[in-house]
C-alpha cells in the first residue's frame, strides 16, 4: 500500500489521518483530494513533507479527475463529506451531492482499476438510542450500544446521506467484488476541528468572551473518541480488515453534552453555569454508543486516549495557541447560529 488517496484530507479527521500516516508509515505517499469547501483548510497540512503529501484541489464528483487519480493509486481512504448536521437542516443539497454522488463517483473508479477502498462513515447511520435514564433500571450498564448488526435508521439529511453512501459501498462489494471495507465511528475530538462543531465552538466562544451555547436540556449523549485513535483504527482496518466487512470504532467515551460543557468551563477557569441554553436541534438524536468489540477482538485495536479530561485539556490548549487558525471565521459562524436562535 504505497500510494494512497485521502479524500477530504484537508478537513478535520482526514488531515489528522494524513499526519498520522506521514509520522508512522514512511513508505506511504499520500495524495489528498479535497475541494477546500468552508470546512477544508490548507493550513491543516502545513509543514508536511512535499515529497510525501500532494494536495490536489478538486471535487470527488468530478469523474474525470477521480478516474485519473485512482488509476495511479493502490487505495482510496474516503473521508470527504459534508459533515455537519445543523447545516444539513438548513440546506441538504450539497450533502446529497457530495456524500452520495461523490461516493458513487469514487466507487466507479475503484471498480474500474480494482483499487482498495475504505469508506469512512458514522455511527449516526443507526439513528439514536434511548437515554439510559429513561430505561427501566436506569444507570450505568443499562441500555444497548450500536453493533455492526444494528438497523439503519438515520435521522437527519446528513446521516441519511451517509447511510446512503454506506449502502452503495455494500452493493459495489456484492455486485462488483469491490475490495472495500466500511468503518462507522463515533464523535471525534482533537485539533483542526471546525469551530462550528460542539467542542471547538464552546472553547472558542470562551476565548472570544462569548457565552457557550448548549442545545436544549444538554442531556443528549455522544460517545467521544480522540481523532488519533480513529486514525490508528482506520489504518488497522485498511491493512488488516476483511474485505466486505463493517467495523465500528469507539472508545467507550459516553458523556452528556452538559457534562462536557461543564468540563470545558472548569478547565478554562470559568464558573460551571456560565453558559446559555439555546434552541434545540430539530430531530436531535438522544444517545450514541458504540460497541467496538469486533475491531478490538478481530484486529487487535485499542484506544490510547482513554482519559477524556486530558485529551480535552490538550484540545483547549491547541485552540488557545492557534487563534490565527480560527479567529477570522468566528464572527460568521456565530452569526449563522444566531439566525436559528442557537
Ligand atoms: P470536515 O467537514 O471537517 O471535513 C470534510 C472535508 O471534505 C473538508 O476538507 C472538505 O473540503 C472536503 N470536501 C467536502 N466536499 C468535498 C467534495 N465534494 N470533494 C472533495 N472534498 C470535499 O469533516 P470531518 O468531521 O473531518 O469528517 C470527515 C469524515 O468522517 C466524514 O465522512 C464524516 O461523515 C466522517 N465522520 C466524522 C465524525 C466526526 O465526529 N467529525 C465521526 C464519524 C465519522
Ligand atoms: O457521531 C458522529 C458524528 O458526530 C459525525 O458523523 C458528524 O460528522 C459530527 O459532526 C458529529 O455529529 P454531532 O451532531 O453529534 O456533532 P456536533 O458537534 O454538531 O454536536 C455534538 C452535540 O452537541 C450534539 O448533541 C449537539 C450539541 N451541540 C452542538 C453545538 C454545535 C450543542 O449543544 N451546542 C452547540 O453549539
Amino acid at each position: 500500500m504505497k500510494n494512497i488517496i485521502v479524500t477530504g484530507g484537508a478537513g478535520f479527521i482526514g488531515s489528522n489521518f494524513v499526519h498520522y500516516v506521514v509520522n508512522n508509515h514512511p513508505e506511504v505517499h499520500v495524495v489528498v483530494l479535497d475541494k477546500l469547501t468552508y470546512a477544508g483548510n490548507r493550513a491543516n497540512l502545513a509543514g508536511l513533507p512535499a515529497d510525501r503529501v500532494e494536495l490536489v484541489v478538486g471535487d470527488i464528483c468530478d469523474a474525470e479527475l477521480v478516474d485519473r487519480l485512482v488509476s495511479k493509486a493502490d487505495a482510496v481512504v474516503h473521508y470527504a463529506a459534508e459533515s455537519h448536521n445543523d447545516n444539513s437542516l438548513i440546506d441538504p443539497t450539497p450533502f446529497i451531492q457530495t456524500n452520495i454522488v461523490g461516493t458513487y463517483t469514487l466507487l466507479q473508479a475503484c471498480r474500474k482499476y480494482d483499487v482498495r477502498f475504505h469508506h469512512i462513515s458514522t455511527d449516526e447511520v443507526y439513528g439514536d438510542l434511548p437515554l439510559r435514564e429513561d430505561l427501566p433500571g436506569h444507570g450505568e450498564g443499562v441500555g444497548e450500544k450500536f453493533t455492526p448488526e444494528s438497523r439503519y435508521n438515520p435521522s437527519s439529511p446528513y446521516s441519511s446521506s451517509k447511510a446512503s453512501s454506506d449502502l452503495l459501498v455494500h452493493a459495489w462489494v456484492r455486485s462488483f467484488d469491490l475490495k472495500a471495507t466500511i468503518s462507522n465511528c463515533s464523535n471525534n475530538y482533537g485539533p483542526y476541528q471546525h469551530i462550528e462543531k460542539f467542542i471547538p465552538r464552546q472553547i472558542t466562544n470562551i476565548l472570544s468572551g462569548i457565552r457557550p451555547k448548549l442545545y436544549g436540556s444538554g442531556k443528549n449523549v455522544r460517545d467521544w473518541i480522540h481523532t488519533n485513535d480513529h486514525s490508528r483504527a482506520v489504518w488497522t482496518i485498511l491493512t488488516k480488515g476483511k474485505i466486505g466487512e463493517v467495523y465500528l470504532i469507539g472508545a467507550d467515551g459516553e458523556k452528556d453534552n452538559k457534562a462536557v460543557l461543564e468540563m470545558i468551563l472548569e478547565l478554562m477557569g470559568q464558573p460551571k453555569d456560565a453558559y446559555d441554553q439555546v434552541n434545540d436541534r430539530p430531530g436531535h438524536d438522544l444517545r450514541y454508543a458504540i460497541d467496538s468489540t469486533k475491531l478490538r477482538e478481530e484486529l487487535g485495536w485499542r484506544p490510547e486516549y482513554t482519559d477524556f479530561q486530558t485529551g480535552l485539556k490538550h484540545t483547549i490548549d491547541w485552540y488557545t495557541e492557534h487563534e490565527d487558525w480560527w479567529k477570522s471565521e468566528k464572527a460568521a459562524v456565530e452569526a449563522k447560529y444566531a439566525k436559528n436562535g442557537q
